[in-house]
């Protein structure tokens, strides 16, 4: 159980909360960003997952946790297209998704946030932030500097773009890869609501490094006028980014409910997890 940042904050902000301002067809007429229907995936004789359901509104936040070993970096995998389910279906905007992300010719606005794939080390930063503009978007170059400058001011990083990534303290890193994630591609329909995933953003942290991370989580998904999934097992990260909060166990979803619901539910699953206790239907994974 990861100790370093265990305290329990208020939520980042009250206005971060508020659902994201796109008000395009889509989020009208209430498609959901993704929707995973009856799930499985199954890697010989083991189901990584089995039979799991979720949906995420537009603008919506929800926290997946649960011990390591449940599946909670497969069902991100599954959300960014890198792996396909065995049974059941995934829609991303009411379109099921049947090949994978590197195979299809207009894969859906998913960015996995300080992952993959990493900062490029032979790129500045304002590069790096800028790739998919410069790389597609025909603006010029005053006009993704502009983009660039805004989205890494964003992240409290202003005038750095002219450095390379290999100068940049880890921490900073990761926020320039939370500035790269509130740049617009601009070959994805304006109406779509991005996916933002984050895998573990706090693990290891000290707590003030937690806070900012927490913060930026709330704040980029907001700016990015996006919906995100945060994979977490910190209790503080749940509770400053979370609205909803699943918990995964052994492939399947043992409870959902929002936040306010995950603080106070006697489900046994979740009373483990919060009080980080040995005793409960959860058993630690082997090796
Ligand atoms: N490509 C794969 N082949 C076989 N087993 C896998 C593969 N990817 C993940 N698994 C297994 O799926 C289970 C869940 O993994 P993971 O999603 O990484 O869990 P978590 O992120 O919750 O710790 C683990 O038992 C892992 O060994
Ligand atoms: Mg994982």
């Amino acid at each position: 159980m990861e100790k370093h940042c265990g305290r329990v904050l208020t939520p980042a902000t009250a206005s971060a909360r508020s659902p994201a301002a796109r008000t395009d067809a889509f989020v009208a007429a209430g498609v959901p960003v993704v929707e995973l229907r009856d799930l499985t995936l199954q890697f010989g004789d083991h189901r990584v997952l089995d039979g799991v359901s979720l949906t995420v509104g537009a603008g919506e936040r929800v926290v997946v946790v649960g011990p390591s070993g449940a599946g909670k970096s497969t069902i991100l995998r599954l959300l960014a297209g890198l792996q396909l389910p065995t049974e059941g279906q995934l829609l991303l905007h009411g379109e099921e998704q049947r090949y994978l992300r590197l195979d299809q010719q207009h894969p859906p606005d998913v960015r996995l946030v300080f992952q993959n794939p990493a900062l490029l080390g032979s790129l500045s930063v304002g590069e790096n932030v800028g790739f998919l503009l410069y790389r597609f978007s025909g603006l010029s170059e005053s006009e993704i500097r502009e983009r660039v400058d805004q989205a890494l001011e964003a992240v409290g990083l202003a005038g750095i773009k002219n450095q390379m990534p290999g100068e940049l303290s880890g921490g900073m890193q990761k926020r320039v890869s939370f500035a790269r994630a509130l740049i617009q591609d601009p070959s994805q329909p304006r109406d779509r609501v991005p996916l933002l995933l984050f895998d573990e953003p706090t693990a290891g942290l000290d707590p003030v490094a937690c806070t900012r991370i927490e913060d930026l989580i709330v704040r980029t998904t907001t700016m990015a006028e996006a919906s995100s999934v945060v994979v977490s097992h910190v209790h503080s990260t749940i509770e400053r980014t979370g609205e909803r909060v699943v918990l995964l166990y052994d492939g399947r979803f043992r409870w959902q409910g929002d936040l306010e619901e995950y603080r106070h539910t006697d489900n046994p699953y979740v009373v483990q997890f919060r009080t980080a206790s040995l005793q409960g239907p959860m058993q630690p994974a082997e090796g």
